[in-house]
């Protein structure tokens, strides 16, 4: 079967019909069916049932010439000759690796992160991979959950952004090109709400928050042009995501008209049963199917039980067709019914860290790395005054680590570490010291914490290198604690008493509470697992090659016990203010109830952040004035245009990330304190202004009010614009008239 490049979409239906029409049954049910191909001699034990057309894709596999023989053995040996679809995590890049999806957020740069997303799709097609399953669009508002370093962070505007820009990526424009991959948005949906960030754990969320907040990123990845959805792993309001009708049927199918391919996670619809939804296997393929799920991933539970369900009358053939066409469809858009599309010629590593990959990925970690703190401009360094420098910490040289979470096909072999960048950078002319000190992030105390002493009392600074290894995040890796784990608090601790400057980069698949080691530090660089070029990109910055212009994606709370914390909460009843708060050291004996305060804030951690959402410092000033609005009254048809002066007051060119953010005053539902509408990354040199114009529609404006309906609602707004999401830069409008859509 061939088609031309020419395809129409009707081209394309009329295909699936012609195909579907040729199909048995139990080859209908087989293209449902996702297999894994990790194992040894893949082609050998999932012959048979290649040959038999009981498999449609398979995962985990990227050995080239065992995916080629895999689709081989499809298209040339069995009856209808149907090409697979060949599934992989590609995350944050195939073999060249970029900053963990976190890290990319915090760069502020769709355009960037839609190069590299690019990239790594033309990596992967090197090996016949065919579809990835990403970009993970969940919106995460807790550090503890492992999986945040998968996710672009808390917000909806910033997480909508880039999961188009993956998708864009991944697809490019033409999905048929041998280069590009389907994307797979996940996991619907709300799987980032975990209880007490624990993944897999329960979740409940209210429509309204689910529709506001949790589903946006999905809508915004499949207007993208995504061909493919997965389901959650996740219990959401008492039905599991797998089975979720009011998702996959009411707001997927039915409200978003999405077309494309629903596919479970790893044996979630079998999971359906340990859930405690369905007593059996057969149960939970019922469940899964009729809810929406088109292809199962691992388990087995369609390919054993859905023909049973169909003798019994239970699931009409029509319903297995449905889902059957949307996954031939997917498989007829990206062309892999073209002649010798899936037989991929073997390059020898030709397509893998090309230099365009490792310059990209360089970018990013790049503008990636977020600058928290810098005393008295510690940083940027001038090698020039400096004639030894010790390295310290668990992370300087960790090639594998700075990697960050699934990684399969990345190898640290490629890696540039900080060490080496810095120890290229420095040359001959200044000393150079390392002491790793702990064999990892995770290590105690030892008497290694006296060498790292020595070497940064006998250097002219101390670069701290640390923070968390790949595995404490990630899927099923969650953590109660997020402070830096073992002894690396105290190996700060004994550095610092040296009385030499001391400058740490953290490396993390999350924010970290970072309390007890900020004051015992002139900067720190947050670093996220920026990938491959992680040492070069942190070194261009420390030594000031490079500006950071990297602003925090997600809350950096001062407290584990803060949590859930981030910035467009509600304002609730009573608000905190700084002279509300109390702390518990200064409550007088036998204190009255009513004496403290009575707003919402903790005793112990007061209410604000240690460090706000958008927030990130450059070596240089940028001030903002003259905010105007075109109007202060809005009327619904108008456009709103935003214009702020911004000025680099310092001494040296420096990228700014603008961020503009809105408050609706009254709601039908109570609206977010403070919600992020645009954001613009401008440039300047040294004495440079710009003015920074933003638009803003009506519809800019809408939310799901109380029937679960968009709705924007006439009133008055406060707008703001500044470098984070604390700005009191603000101005005020009023939207006159009123409508309902
Ligand atoms: C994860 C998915 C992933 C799948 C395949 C699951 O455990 O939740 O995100 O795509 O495995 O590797």
């Amino acid at each position: 079967m061939s088609s031309s490049s020419s395809d129409s979409i009707q081209d394309v239906d009329r295909r699936v019909q012609d195909l579907l029409a040729k199909m048995t049954l139990a080859e209908k049910i087989g293209q449902m069916n996702q297999q894994n191909a990790s194992e040894e001699n893949a082609a050998g034990y999932l012959g048979d049932d290649l040959r038999a057309g009981r498999i449609g894709s398979v995962l985990n596999v990227s050995d080239l010439a065992t995916v080629n023989e895999l689709q081989r053995i499809a298209t040339k040996e069995s009856r209808l000759g149907i090409p697979l679809l060949v599934g992989r995590d590609v995350i944050h890049g195939f073999r060249t690796i970029a900053p963990i999806p976190l890290g990319q957020a915090a760069t502020w740069n769709p355009e960037l992160v839609q190069r590299g997303a690019r990239l790594a799709a033309k990596e992967a097609a090197t090996r016949g991979i065919n579809w990835t399953f990403a970009p993970m669009v969940d919106i995460s508002r807790d550090a503890r959950w492992g999986r945040i370093a998968e996710s672009f962070g808390e917000d909806v505007f910033l997480s909508n952004r880039f999961a188009e820009a993956m998708v864009k990526g991944f697809q490019g424009d033409d999905l048929r090109a041998p280069d590009s991959i389907a994307a797979c948005v996940k996991h619907f949906a709300g799987y980032g709400a975990s209880e007490s960030g624990r993944d897999y754990a329960t979740t409940n969320i209210p429509e309204n928050e689910l529709r506001n907040v949790y589903l946006p990123p999905f809508k915004a990845g499949i207007d993208a042009g995504a061909l493919t959805l997965m389901t959650s792993f996740s219990d959401v309001n008492g039905v599991p995501a797998t089975a979720n009708r009011f998702l996959l049927q009411q707001v997927l199918r039915d409200e978003w008209d999405f077309g494309g391919v629903v596919v479970s996670d790893w044996d979630s619809v079998r999971q359906l049963e340990i859930h405690g939804l369905t007593p059996n296997a057969t149960e939970s393929g019922f469940e899964a199917l009729t809810a929406g799920v088109d292809m199962e991933m691992a388990g087995g539970a369609f390919i054993t039980h859905l023909q049973e369900l169909i003798a019994a009358g239970r699931v009409s053939e029509s319903a297995i067709d449905a889902a059957v066409c949307r996954i031939l469809r997917a498989k007829f858009l990206l062309g892999l019914f073209e002649p010798g599309a899936v037989c991929v010629e073997p390059d020898n590593g030709a397509g893998l860290v090309t230099d365009e990959a490792l310059a990209v990925s360089k970018a990013l970690a790049t503008q990636s790395l977020v600058l928290l703190k810098n005393d008295n401009g510690a940083l940027p360094l001038d090698e020039r005054t400096l004639s030894s420098v010790a390295v310290i910490g668990p992370l300087a040289e960790a090639p594998y680590e700075q990697l960050g979470t699934w990684i399969f096909d990345g190898n640290a072999n490629d890696s540039v570490t900080p060490l080496a960048a810095i120890r290229r950078h420095l040359g001959d002319a200044v000393t150079l010291t390392h002491v790793p000190a702990m064999e990892h992030s995770r290590s105690r105390y030892s008497e290694r914490f006296a060498q790292a002493a020595q070497a940064a009392r006998e250097s002219d600074i101390a670069l701290l290198f640390l923070g968390e290894e790949s595995i404490l995040s990630g899927e099923a890796h969650c953590r109660a604690d997020i402070s830096l784990p073992g002894d690396q608090a105290r190996l700060v601790e004994e550095v610092r008493a040296q009385g030499v400057p001391v400058i740490a980069v953290v490396m993390a698949g999350r924010p970290l509470t970072l309390g007890n080691v900020l004051n015992q530090v002139d900067a720190l660089l947050y670093a996220w697992h920026p990938g491959t070029m992680g040492g070069e990109a942190i070194c261009d910055v420390l030594f000031g090659l490079t500006c950071p212009s990297g602003k925090l994606p997600a809350t950096f709370p001062n407290a584990v016990g803060q949590i859930p914390i981030y910035y467009n909460q509600k304002h609730t009843g009573k608000p905190p203010t700084p002279d509300t708060v109390v702390h518990i050291d200064d409550i007088d004996a036998q204190a009255p109830q009513t004496s403290l305060g009575m707003t919402a804030f903790h005793l112990d951690a007061g209410y604000l952040p240690q460090f706000p959402f958008g927030f990130g410092l450059s070596y240089t000033e940028f001030e903002y004035a003259d905010l105007n609005l075109n109007t202060e009254q809005l009327e619904f048809t108008q456009i709103l245009e935003i214009a702020v002066r911004l000025t680099n007051r310092g001494e040296r060119a420096g990228t700014e990330v603008v961020q503009l953010y809105v408050r609706d005053l009254v709601g039908q539902v109570t609206r977010p304190v403070k919600e992020l509408k645009g954001f613009k990354r401008v440039h300047l040199q040294a004495g440079e202004s710009a003015t920074v114009r933003f638009e803003l529609r009506a519809a800019d404006l809408s939310f799901y009010g109380r029937h679960m309906q968009p709705v924007t609602e006439a009133g008055d707004f406060q707008v703001w614009v500044g470098g984070d999401s604390s700005t009191t830069l603000s101005r005020s409008f009023t939207l006159t008239a009123e409508r309902s859509h």
